[in-house]
């Protein structure tokens, strides 16, 4: 099979695309001809030498697939060949990864894909869409009738955000970094988008929501806890699962005396039970027409290191040139 891997860590340039042996696979597992995976940001982190945990090597980079499945092990019930299905969750804690032809993916990381939705989709709403789940519901408990704030609302996670917060009922402030974008977060169903490179973000949360946010969602790695107390509500909520290096000041004064409560969380962490309840939800909001995903472009596979490269600058180097996810296909 084709495949892109490495052999060690490094830059984007120790991305590999080429013939590695097709994967065997265990009873409880399902073999999937890959047809479209997404790149996230975590990926380049791996790749570059986080070193979270050991590799295998060669190691198959990528976490998000969606595909067919071709072959299924003894124990599995739950799937059939043939049929199309999604997930998340490979590459991780020691896990090969599924930017390949084909992947055997544990069975408890796997979904069924709708018909109405295709491979593209479904692999762009994977880990964005399971962490925007886990973020709005297990960590934030939101309701109907709050109001969340999410930076960067054409971001793979914030795209989420705003589309699962809207579809539960709650009202909706986020950020864009261009007219564009703004045009984008309002049609995925904001109800206020902040140009931050031009407006005073603090100011426009208070000036929109005046008793402040029941939910502040931070994407950014140096989150800015400041400006997060200043326009929280009581008792509200602070997300934060991005900069592991991070060490930003908190307010304390005025978040406890606002009641606020601090929650940080990794994706990769929460159970295959917990990922299944986000799962079922985001298959239930596609067919109801709620969750789309967004989608910046679509790349050949054997093009994973300029995709890689592309993430990084956004990611690490804030360039802003991404609206949404990269797809590659195989
Ligand atoms: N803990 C977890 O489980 C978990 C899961 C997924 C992701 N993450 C982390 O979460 C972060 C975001 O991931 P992602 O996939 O959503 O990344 P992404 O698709 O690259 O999105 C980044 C977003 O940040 C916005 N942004 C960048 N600089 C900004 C600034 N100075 N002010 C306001 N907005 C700014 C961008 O907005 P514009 O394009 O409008 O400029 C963009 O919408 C990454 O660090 C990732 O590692 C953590």
């Amino acid at each position: 099979m084709k495949a892109a891997y490495i052999l060690g860590t490094g830059g984007p340039e120790v991305i590999q695309y080429g013939e590695l042996p097709d994967p065997s696979f265990g009873a409880n597992q399902v073999l999937v001809q890959v047809a479209a995976v997404s790149v996230n940001p975590i990926d380049t982190y791996i790749r570059n030498g986080a070193n979270f945990w050991p590799l295998p090597s060669p190691f198959v980079i990528g976490c998000d697939f969606a595909g067919t499945v071709v072959g299924c092990g003894d124990q599995i019930k739950h799937v059939s060949v043939g049929d199309r299905v999604w997930g998340s969750n490979q590459g991780l804690l020691g896990r090969q990864g599924c930017f390949s032809e084909l992947a055997a993916i544990d069975s408890e990381w796997i979904y069924p894909t709708r018909s109405s939705v295709t491979n593209q989709d479904a692999a762009a709403t994977a880990l964005v869409g399971i962490t925007a789940h886990l973020g709005l519901f297990r960590e934030g408990n939101l309701k109907a009738g709050q109001t969340v704030f999410v930076r960067g609302g054409t971001g793979g996670v914030g795209a989420m955000v705003v589309q699962m917060a809207k579809a539960i009922g709650a009202t909706v402030i986020t950020t864009a970094g261009s007219v564009d974008k703004a045009t984008r977060c309002y049609e995925l169903g904001a109800d206020h988008v902040i140009q931050y490179k031009t407006e005073n973000t603090t100011d426009e949360i208070l000036k929109y929501c005046k008793k402040g946010v029941d939910l502040f969602w931070e994407t950014l790695r140096e989150p800015d806890l400041d400006q997060a107390v200043t326009t929280m509500a009581e008792r509200g909520k602070i997300i934060v699962m991005a900069g592991r290096t991070a060490r930003p000041a908190l307010p304390l004064g005025p978040f406890y005396v606002k009641g606020c409560s601090l929650r940080g969380f990794a994706m990769f962490k929460a159970t295959p039970e917990e990922q299944r309840v986000a799962a079922a939800d985001i298959q239930k909001w596609w067919i109801e027409g709620k969750l789309r995903a967004q989608i910046d472009r679509v790349m050949p596979l054997s093009e994973a290191a300029e995709a890689h490269r592309l993430q990084e600058a956004n990611t690490i180097a804030c360039s802003s040139t991404l609206s949404g996810k990269i797809v590659l296909v195989t």
